[in-house]
């Protein structure tokens, strides 16, 4: 009989836990990677930015998997509204989550529920064509937008700020949403770090990106790029070394400005019915500790863009620590036959690859703790779906919407592909496969053609 687990999720998390469990498990092995939405790769497709196509290309690495014997892709479930963990603990022998970290860490000052001040996870999912965003949520109309931290997503951020629209035509960028870059009137982005540039978190070669934008003249004030490298790790002070280089720059008269800023903190974010100002105050460090020095500055800006960290959200029935924002777990053990991994896990730091050898970690504290345990599970999830009227978007499914958005980039004259935006759009792929029905799980929870239109937020309107 075949070990059989679910997986939730299908980010690179999901997807390395099915792989490891197809490798280290010495008997044959059934893998049902479950999905909210209708598309797997998680952040790969939902985060990682367009132009970093290189970056992308892991999907093809993730696909493999995705079509490996005894695995299977069930998308457009959602853990916690579809199924429930006694569900998934009856059909399985072990289930590993691995529902990343999709919520913002919030900054803690007046001004942050302004309209206008916008979370970095919304506008990425916005400029990736995540369904949970429209794509008219966002109307690029300040000359002057602040982002806020200084680590990779920030400089994503702000390079797709920083950008022409031209420049992001090839990329898989939805049309409504290019056509939205396209008549962006920002003009001056400021990227804001409470610390110095030695404690920035953004990595070298994503920084070094910033100083070879052809649209966009980067700044950065001497006297806040002044810190010594002796000693510092490689990487820090290749950072502090650029940036740098750039405070000795002669700025060449580009369209778009960008300026790094260093030892600002924001304190409030003013205006009366949308943004209007950030209030900035320089810091120091006292005993290891971000300060403020009572010295102010305003910046005219009409959007802020909080960058500060993701954090996961609890799944229910299953343990969560609200201090750490993780599942609690042991090499990635959270329960009896309960298992974790991915950003879930450790929380929401590393890149796509660290993904792969903590998935390898659960795996074998899995196989550890079943190998030699009867089988538990006593029932199928397919048939407690099919009477909870849910049908999965299958492999195909999503091989289908794939060809899709090809079809839309080659009728566009852009690149490989183009996404299509909105669940409804994908949906109507799906139905137009055959026959379906009605309640085409989109990964909304609403009926095929009922999109969510969300509120439009900061600097958006429509
Ligand atoms: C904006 C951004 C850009 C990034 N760019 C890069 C980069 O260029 N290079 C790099 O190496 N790393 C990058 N990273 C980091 C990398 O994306 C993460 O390390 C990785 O995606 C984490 O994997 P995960 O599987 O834990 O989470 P995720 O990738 O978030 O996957 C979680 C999956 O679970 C699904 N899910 C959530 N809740 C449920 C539920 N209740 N039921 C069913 N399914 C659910 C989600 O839809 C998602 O598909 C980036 C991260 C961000 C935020
Ligand atoms: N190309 C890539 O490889 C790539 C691209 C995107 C993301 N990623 C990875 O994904 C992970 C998440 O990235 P991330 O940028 O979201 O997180 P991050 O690396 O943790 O950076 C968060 C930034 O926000 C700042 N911050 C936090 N709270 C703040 C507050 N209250 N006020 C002002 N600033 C605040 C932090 O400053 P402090 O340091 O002072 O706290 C830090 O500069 C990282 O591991 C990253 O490397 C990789």
């Amino acid at each position: 009989m075949s070990l059989r687990v679910a997986v939730v999720g299908s980010g690179p998390a999901g997807i390395y836990t099915a792989e490891a469990l197809t490798r280290q498990a010495t008997g044959p092995v059934e893998v049902d990677v479950l999905e909210r939405l209708p598309t797997p790769y998680g952040l790969v497709r939902y985060g990682v930015a367009p132009d970093h196509t290189s970056i992308k290309s892991i999907a093809g690495y993730l696909r493999r998997v995705l079509e490996l014997p005894g695995v299977r892709f069930l998308g457009g479930i959602e853990f916690g509204r579809d199924v429930s963990r006694d569900d998934l603990l009856a059909c399985y022998d072990a289930v590993v989550y691995c529902t990343g970290a999709m919520v913002d860490r919030r900054m803690g000052v007046p001004g942050e529920d302004l309209p206008g001040s916008v979370a970095a996870t919304d506008f990425v999912n916005w400029y990736c064509g995540h369904p949970d965003v429209t794509a008219d949520r966002f109307l690029l109309d300040s000359p002057e937008v602040a982002v806020i931290g200084v680590g990779n997503v920030a400089v994503d951020v702000v390079r797709i700020l920083a950008k022409t629209a031209e420049e992001l035509r090839a990329t898989d960028v939805p049309e409504e949403v290019l056509s939205r870059l396209a008549a962006s009137r920002v003009k001056a982005v400021h990227m804001i770090g409470r610390r110095g540039p030695e404690h920035a978190k953004f990595t070298l070669k994503e920084l070094r990106e910033l100083g070879e934008l052809a649209n966009a003249d980067v700044r950065v004030r001497p006297e806040e790029a002044a810190a010594s490298v002796e000693g510092l790790p490689r990487q820090v002070r290749g950072n502090v070394e650029v940036l740098q280089s750039w405070a000795a720059r002669t700025p060449a008269g580009r369209p778009r400005r960008l300026d790094v800023r260093f030892w600002m903190r924001p304190v409030e974010i003013l205006g009366r019915d949308r943004v209007e100002a950030l209030k900035l105050e320089r810091t120091r460090l006292a005993d290891g500790r971000v300060v403020g020095t009572g010295e102010f500055e305003v910046l005219p800006v009409g959007m802020v863009l909080r960058s500060v960290g993701y954090r996961s959200v609890p799944l229910p029935g299953v343990p969560f620590s609200e201090a750490t924002m993780t599942v609690p777990n042991e090499a990635g053990r959270a329960g009896d036959r309960e298992y974790v991994a991915g950003w879930l896990k450790r929380g929401p730091s590393g890149v796509i690859g660290t993904n792969k050898s903590d998935a390898a970690e659960t795996v074998r504290t899995l196989l550890a703790d079943l190998s030699g345990r009867a089988p538990v599970r006593h029932a199928d999830l397919d048939p407690l779906l099919a009477r909870r009227g849910l049908l999965p978007v299958t492999y195909d499914g999503w091989r289908a919407i794939e060809a899709a958005e090809a079809a839309l980039a080659r009728s566009l004259g852009r690149g490989e592909r183009v996404k299509l935006a909105g669940a409804a759009a994908m949906a109507a792929v799906l139905e137009g496969r055959g026959p379906r029905e009605d309640k085409v799980p989109d990964g909304t929870g609403r009926p095929a053609g009922l999109e969510g239109a969300a509120g439009a937020e900061g600097l958006a309107s429509r």
